[in-house]
Protein backbone atom coordinates (compact mmCIF):
# COMPACT_ATOMS: atom_id res chain seq x y z
CA UNK A 1 0.00 0.00 0.00
CA UNK A 2 1.34 3.24 -0.76
CA UNK A 3 0.58 6.92 -0.47
CA UNK A 4 1.36 9.98 -3.03
CA UNK A 5 3.39 12.54 -2.14
CA UNK A 6 2.85 16.22 -3.58
CA UNK A 7 6.45 15.67 -4.72
CA UNK A 8 4.89 13.40 -7.05
CA UNK A 9 6.40 10.02 -5.40
CA UNK A 10 4.93 7.70 -3.74
CA UNK A 11 5.99 6.55 -0.29
CA UNK A 12 5.19 3.18 1.18
CA UNK A 13 2.32 3.39 4.06
CA UNK A 14 4.12 1.59 6.47
CA UNK A 15 7.33 2.16 7.42
CA UNK A 16 10.16 0.85 9.78
CA UNK A 17 11.16 2.95 12.45
CA UNK A 18 14.51 3.39 14.53
CA UNK A 19 14.44 6.07 16.71
CA UNK A 20 15.87 4.40 19.92
CA UNK A 21 17.13 1.70 17.58
CA UNK A 22 20.53 1.19 19.20
CA UNK A 23 23.35 1.52 16.49
CA UNK A 24 25.93 -1.76 15.66
CA UNK A 25 24.26 -4.94 15.00
CA UNK A 26 20.77 -4.49 16.32
CA UNK A 27 20.31 -1.73 13.90
CA UNK A 28 21.58 -3.77 11.24
CA UNK A 29 19.92 -6.53 11.99
CA UNK A 30 16.43 -5.13 12.58
CA UNK A 31 16.84 -3.65 9.40
CA UNK A 32 17.63 -6.35 7.46
CA UNK A 33 14.85 -8.43 9.14
CA UNK A 34 12.11 -5.77 8.30
CA UNK A 35 13.14 -5.76 4.82
CA UNK A 36 13.28 -9.36 3.91
CA UNK A 37 9.44 -9.55 5.59
CA UNK A 38 7.96 -6.86 3.43
CA UNK A 39 8.72 -3.66 4.19
CA UNK A 40 10.24 -1.10 1.91
CA UNK A 41 10.24 1.99 3.99
CA UNK A 42 12.82 2.66 6.35
CA UNK A 43 12.69 5.78 8.58
CA UNK A 44 15.80 7.08 10.42
CA UNK A 45 17.37 10.40 11.14
CA UNK A 46 20.93 11.79 11.87
CA UNK A 47 20.24 12.20 16.06
CA UNK A 48 19.93 8.46 16.04
CA UNK A 49 23.52 7.76 15.63
CA UNK A 50 22.60 4.53 13.83
CA UNK A 51 22.75 5.97 9.97
CA UNK A 52 25.47 3.37 8.92
CA UNK A 53 24.22 0.37 10.15
CA UNK A 54 20.89 1.40 8.90
CA UNK A 55 22.61 1.98 6.06
CA UNK A 56 24.64 -1.76 6.12
CA UNK A 57 20.98 -2.99 7.23
CA UNK A 58 20.23 -2.46 3.63
CA UNK A 59 23.09 -3.63 1.97
CA UNK A 60 22.73 -6.86 4.17
CA UNK A 61 19.07 -7.12 2.65
CA UNK A 62 20.04 -7.47 -0.76
CA UNK A 63 17.02 -5.53 -1.98
CA UNK A 64 18.09 -3.01 -4.53
CA UNK A 65 18.15 0.38 -3.66
CA UNK A 66 15.15 1.59 -6.09
CA UNK A 67 12.87 -0.61 -3.53
CA UNK A 68 13.47 1.20 -0.92
CA UNK A 69 11.75 4.31 0.48
CA UNK A 70 14.56 5.88 2.76
CA UNK A 71 13.97 9.04 5.06
CA UNK A 72 16.57 10.76 7.17
CA UNK A 73 16.57 13.94 8.89
CA UNK A 74 18.40 17.35 9.97
CA UNK A 75 19.67 17.44 13.63
CA UNK A 76 19.06 20.69 15.55
CA UNK A 77 22.32 22.00 15.12
CA UNK A 78 22.61 22.41 11.75
CA UNK A 79 19.70 25.23 11.12
CA UNK A 80 21.33 26.98 8.60
CA UNK A 81 21.89 27.19 4.81
CA UNK A 82 25.55 25.89 5.23
CA UNK A 83 24.71 23.74 8.44
CA UNK A 84 22.02 21.64 6.16
CA UNK A 85 23.90 21.37 2.93
CA UNK A 86 26.33 19.49 5.12
CA UNK A 87 24.52 17.55 6.85
CA UNK A 88 22.82 16.10 3.57
CA UNK A 89 26.26 15.07 2.58
CA UNK A 90 26.90 13.31 6.00
CA UNK A 91 24.00 11.65 5.99
CA UNK A 92 24.06 10.72 2.46
CA UNK A 93 28.08 8.95 3.38
CA UNK A 94 26.72 7.08 6.34
CA UNK A 95 23.90 5.82 4.85
CA UNK A 96 26.03 5.07 1.79
CA UNK A 97 23.78 5.80 -0.49
CA UNK A 98 23.80 8.15 -3.80
CA UNK A 99 20.05 9.69 -3.05
CA UNK A 100 17.65 10.22 -0.09
CA UNK A 101 14.35 9.28 -1.00
CA UNK A 102 13.09 12.16 1.99
CA UNK A 103 15.04 14.37 4.02
CA UNK A 104 13.04 16.71 7.14
CA UNK A 105 13.76 19.21 9.49
CA UNK A 106 13.35 16.85 12.77
CA UNK A 107 12.18 19.92 14.82
CA UNK A 108 11.19 23.15 14.03
CA UNK A 109 12.51 25.40 17.10
CA UNK A 110 15.31 23.83 18.59
CA UNK A 111 15.97 25.53 21.71
CA UNK A 112 19.18 27.50 21.26
CA UNK A 113 17.35 29.66 17.75
CA UNK A 114 13.93 29.86 19.92
CA UNK A 115 16.07 31.62 22.55
CA UNK A 116 17.61 34.30 20.20
CA UNK A 117 14.30 34.13 18.17
CA UNK A 118 16.14 32.93 15.01
CA UNK A 119 14.33 29.32 14.35
CA UNK A 120 11.93 30.89 11.49
CA UNK A 121 15.22 32.45 9.87
CA UNK A 122 16.89 28.58 10.49
CA UNK A 123 13.95 26.61 8.98
CA UNK A 124 14.17 29.35 5.89
CA UNK A 125 17.55 28.52 5.26
CA UNK A 126 17.44 24.79 5.97
CA UNK A 127 14.94 24.37 3.40
CA UNK A 128 16.49 26.53 0.74
CA UNK A 129 19.65 24.15 1.28
CA UNK A 130 17.20 20.93 0.74
CA UNK A 131 15.60 22.22 -2.37
CA UNK A 132 18.84 22.92 -4.04
CA UNK A 133 19.45 18.89 -3.08
CA UNK A 134 15.89 18.46 -4.46
CA UNK A 135 17.11 20.11 -7.43
CA UNK A 136 20.71 18.29 -7.95
CA UNK A 137 18.88 14.82 -7.53
CA UNK A 138 20.24 14.19 -4.08
CA UNK A 139 17.13 14.51 -2.20
CA UNK A 140 13.52 13.44 -3.99
CA UNK A 141 11.34 14.90 -1.71
CA UNK A 142 12.03 17.20 1.08
CA UNK A 143 9.15 17.60 4.48
CA UNK A 144 9.09 18.46 8.15
CA UNK A 145 8.51 16.81 11.28
CA UNK A 146 7.33 17.88 14.91
CA UNK A 147 6.11 20.75 13.24
CA UNK A 148 2.85 22.57 14.25
CA UNK A 149 0.67 24.95 12.25
CA UNK A 150 2.56 28.02 13.39
CA UNK A 151 5.80 26.51 11.98
CA UNK A 152 4.45 25.48 8.84
CA UNK A 153 2.54 28.72 7.92
CA UNK A 154 6.23 30.39 8.87
CA UNK A 155 7.83 28.20 6.19
CA UNK A 156 5.51 28.53 3.74
CA UNK A 157 5.91 32.01 3.18
CA UNK A 158 9.36 31.25 2.07
CA UNK A 159 9.38 27.65 0.60
CA UNK A 160 9.80 27.01 -3.29
CA UNK A 161 8.73 23.81 -2.66
CA UNK A 162 6.19 22.47 -0.77
CA UNK A 163 6.69 20.10 2.52
CA UNK A 164 5.51 16.50 1.60
CA UNK A 165 4.63 15.20 5.15
CA UNK A 166 5.20 16.31 8.58
CA UNK A 167 6.31 13.79 10.76
CA UNK A 168 4.66 13.64 14.14
CA UNK A 169 3.98 11.73 17.46
CA UNK A 170 0.87 10.31 16.45
CA UNK A 171 -1.43 7.35 17.97
CA UNK A 172 -4.64 7.33 19.06
CA UNK A 173 -3.31 8.59 22.59
CA UNK A 174 -2.35 12.11 21.06
CA UNK A 175 -4.32 12.54 17.79
CA UNK A 176 -3.07 15.79 16.91
CA UNK A 177 -6.65 16.65 14.89
CA UNK A 178 -5.34 20.37 14.57
CA UNK A 179 -1.43 19.43 13.33
CA UNK A 180 -3.83 16.60 11.01
CA UNK A 181 -6.14 18.91 9.92
CA UNK A 182 -3.91 21.76 8.78
CA UNK A 183 -1.40 19.13 6.91
CA UNK A 184 -4.28 17.87 5.26
CA UNK A 185 -5.43 21.50 3.98
CA UNK A 186 -1.98 21.84 2.74
CA UNK A 187 -1.48 18.65 0.72
CA UNK A 188 1.04 17.31 3.61
CA UNK A 189 0.90 13.97 4.18
CA UNK A 190 1.11 13.22 8.16
CA UNK A 191 3.29 10.55 8.84
CA UNK A 192 2.92 8.66 12.66
CA UNK A 193 6.03 8.20 15.05
CA UNK A 194 5.61 6.43 17.73
CA UNK A 195 2.03 5.14 16.54
CA UNK A 196 2.47 2.51 19.61
CA UNK A 197 2.64 5.94 22.03
CA UNK A 198 6.08 4.10 21.98
CA UNK A 199 4.21 0.86 23.50
CA UNK A 200 2.50 2.97 26.27
CA UNK A 201 -1.05 2.15 24.56
CA UNK A 202 -0.95 -1.34 24.47
CA UNK A 203 -1.86 -2.61 27.72
CA UNK A 204 -5.08 -0.96 27.28
CA UNK A 205 -8.14 -2.49 27.89
CA UNK A 206 -10.74 -1.17 24.99
CA UNK A 207 -7.91 -1.49 22.52
CA UNK A 208 -7.18 -4.96 23.67
CA UNK A 209 -11.02 -6.01 23.31
CA UNK A 210 -11.00 -4.56 19.80
CA UNK A 211 -8.04 -6.14 18.67
CA UNK A 212 -9.46 -9.39 20.47
CA UNK A 213 -12.78 -9.21 18.06
CA UNK A 214 -10.52 -9.22 14.76
CA UNK A 215 -8.48 -11.77 15.97
CA UNK A 216 -4.99 -8.91 15.54
CA UNK A 217 -2.88 -8.02 18.29
CA UNK A 218 -3.48 -3.79 20.08
CA UNK A 219 -0.07 -3.23 17.81
CA UNK A 220 -1.81 -4.39 15.01
CA UNK A 221 -5.01 -2.26 15.63
CA UNK A 222 -3.16 0.42 16.00
CA UNK A 223 -1.00 0.78 12.97
CA UNK A 224 -4.35 -0.31 10.91
CA UNK A 225 -5.88 2.44 12.78
CA UNK A 226 -3.52 4.78 11.67
CA UNK A 227 -3.47 3.31 8.19
CA UNK A 228 -7.33 3.60 7.73
CA UNK A 229 -7.07 7.63 8.79
CA UNK A 230 -4.87 8.13 5.70
CA UNK A 231 -1.74 8.55 7.81
CA UNK A 232 1.92 6.73 6.67
CA UNK A 233 2.62 5.10 10.23
CA UNK A 234 6.67 4.04 11.45
CA UNK A 235 6.20 1.40 14.35
CA UNK A 236 9.79 0.77 15.90
CA UNK A 237 10.44 -2.57 16.87
CA UNK A 238 14.02 -4.63 17.65
CA UNK A 239 12.57 -7.93 18.08
CA UNK A 240 12.23 -9.85 14.91
CA UNK A 241 8.65 -11.53 15.45
CA UNK A 242 7.01 -8.07 16.63
CA UNK A 243 8.60 -6.56 13.34
CA UNK A 244 6.90 -8.97 11.34
CA UNK A 245 3.14 -8.54 13.26
CA UNK A 246 3.44 -5.04 12.62
CA UNK A 247 3.49 -5.73 9.12
CA UNK A 248 0.78 -8.46 9.00
CA UNK A 249 -2.24 -5.50 8.51
CA UNK A 250 -3.08 -5.81 5.80
CA UNK A 251 -5.72 -8.37 5.82
CA UNK A 252 -8.55 -6.51 7.92
CA UNK A 253 -10.48 -3.75 8.23
CA UNK A 254 -11.79 -1.90 11.35
CA UNK A 255 -15.07 -1.10 10.90
CA UNK A 256 -16.38 2.47 11.77
CA UNK A 257 -17.69 1.64 14.70
CA UNK A 258 -14.86 0.42 16.04
CA UNK A 259 -12.48 3.02 14.67
CA UNK A 260 -15.15 5.80 16.39
CA UNK A 261 -14.16 3.84 19.50
CA UNK A 262 -10.56 4.29 19.35
CA UNK A 263 -10.89 7.77 18.07
CA UNK A 264 -12.08 8.16 22.06
CA UNK A 265 -8.79 6.75 23.36
CA UNK A 266 -6.77 9.96 24.09
CA UNK A 267 -4.32 10.08 26.74
CA UNK A 268 -4.60 6.40 27.26
CA UNK A 269 -0.65 6.87 27.49
CA UNK A 270 2.26 8.57 26.33
CA UNK A 271 1.63 12.12 24.21
CA UNK A 272 3.26 14.16 21.81
CA UNK A 273 6.35 16.38 23.51
CA UNK A 274 5.69 20.20 22.82
CA UNK A 275 8.07 21.39 20.05
CA UNK A 276 7.80 24.70 21.65
CA UNK A 277 8.89 23.58 25.05
CA UNK A 278 11.67 20.75 24.18
CA UNK A 279 15.46 21.21 25.78
CA UNK A 280 17.22 20.61 22.81
P1 LIG B 1 10.92 -3.52 20.97
O1 LIG B 1 11.60 -2.53 20.04
O2 LIG B 1 11.78 -3.90 22.14
O3 LIG B 1 10.36 -4.69 20.24
P2 LIG B 1 6.54 3.01 18.88
O4 LIG B 1 6.58 2.43 17.51
O5 LIG B 1 5.23 3.62 19.24
O6 LIG B 1 7.68 3.97 19.14
O7 LIG B 1 6.72 1.81 19.92
C1 LIG B 1 7.93 1.14 20.05
C2 LIG B 1 7.94 0.36 21.34
O8 LIG B 1 6.89 -0.61 21.31
C3 LIG B 1 9.22 -0.38 21.55
O9 LIG B 1 9.45 -0.43 22.94
C4 LIG B 1 8.90 -1.77 20.99
O10 LIG B 1 9.67 -2.76 21.65
C5 LIG B 1 7.44 -1.94 21.34
N1 LIG B 1 6.72 -2.73 20.33
C6 LIG B 1 6.81 -2.61 18.99
N2 LIG B 1 5.98 -3.46 18.38
C7 LIG B 1 5.36 -4.16 19.35
C8 LIG B 1 4.39 -5.19 19.33
N3 LIG B 1 3.91 -5.66 18.19
N4 LIG B 1 3.97 -5.67 20.52
C9 LIG B 1 4.45 -5.19 21.68
N5 LIG B 1 5.36 -4.21 21.76
C10 LIG B 1 5.82 -3.69 20.60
Amino acid sequence: MKIKLNSGYEIPAVGFGTWQTPDGEIARESVRIALVNGYRHIDTAAVYKNEKSVGEGIKASGIARDEIFLTTKLWNDKHSYEGAKEAIQTSLEKLDVDYLDLYLIHWPAPKALRDNNTWEQGNAEAWRAMEEAVESGLIRSIGVSNFMPHHLESLLKTAKIKPAVNQIYLSPSDQQRDVVAFNHKHGIVSEAYSPLGTGTILSDEKLNEIALKYGKSAAQVAIRWSLQKGFVVLPKSVTPHRIVENFDVFDFEINEDDMALIDTLESIGKTAPNPDETTY
